[in-house]
């Protein structure tokens, strides 16, 4: 069952997130090394990134022995305001210091967006053959097993960049995919993580401010009819819901 975590505050629901974040990636490390971390974009998570280049959570991060990767960016250049890489960089990633190893992001300079998430998906498989590759619990498993996955949600239910339409949510196999029609602002091609690779993950992380989106969520928890894309999301390991106004 999904844990719901409901915040008066912004501020307070932050903390309590970065602090969350923060056990998990050191928890992770101690069961096998390291933190794999899947960002989310848009605006929401914003302040926490913040928070998380901060003390006291910047010192309680094990930052040196964490990978980042993207849910889902958009198709343009990494300099531009609507680039996650860049908020996500912008934010926290540039204060915290992370080696340019430890930062794995979508390579929007391909030529197409299509190549862009077959690139990434290559890149990502490649990492996990590698750290997965003495771990014999995790031999034959198609899909990586992210420690952490943070999501935000839109107002119609997306999350990352799948949108109700979006035909990459049938997607069974890939990791990552185009999406050449967005159902929301910004209207750019992105890539997106697929449901597969989120529902094996070890933990997702709903993080959902904004009244508007309150009702939404508590109809993915009674089981909604036609399941948008986030009430899709149901990981083999725990799912919680960070809500604020
Ligand atoms: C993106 C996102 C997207 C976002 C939601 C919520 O790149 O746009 O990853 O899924 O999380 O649209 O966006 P806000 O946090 O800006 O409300």
């Amino acid at each position: 069952m999904p844990e719901i975590i409901k915040f008066k505050d912004v501020n307070e629901c932050m903390d309590v997130a970065a602090k969350f974040i923060c056990k998990h990636a050191v928890a992770s490390c101690e069961k096998h090394g390291l933190f794999t971390f899947m960002l989310a974009g848009g605006n929401t998570p914003r302040p926490l990134y913040r928070l998380l280049a901060k003390r006291p959570y910047a010192s309680d991060m094990p930052w040196e022995r964490t990978h980042v990767f993207w849910g889902d960016e958009r198709y343009v250049p990494i300099d531009s305001d609507e680039s996650n890489y860049k908020m996500t960089n912008d934010e926290m990633l540039s204060i915290v210091k992370l080696g340019a190893r430890q930062i794995h992001r979508v390579p929007v300079e391909e030529p197409t967006v299509e190549k862009a998430a077959e690139k990434y998906e290559q890149e990502m498989r490649e990492f996990f053959e590698a750290i997965e590759a003495d771990d014999e619990e995790r031999k034959g498993d198609p899909f990586p097993r992210f420690d952490l996955v943070i999501l935000g949600m839109g107002a119609d239910g997306h999350m990352a960049s799948l949108f109700p339409e979006s035909p990459a949510l049938k997607e069974e196999e890939r990791w990552m995919a185009p999406v050449k029609k967005p159902g929301a602002e910004p209207m750019v091609p992105r890539v997106t993580l697929t449901i597969p690779l989120i529902n094996n993950a070890r933990c997702v992380m709903f993080l959902v401010t904004g009244e508007e989106k309150h009702d939404l969520v508590s109809k993915i928890a009674d089981g909604i009819e036609g399941k948008p894309p986030a009430a899709q999301v149901s990981p083999v390991g725990s799912l919680v819901w960070f809500i604020s106004s």
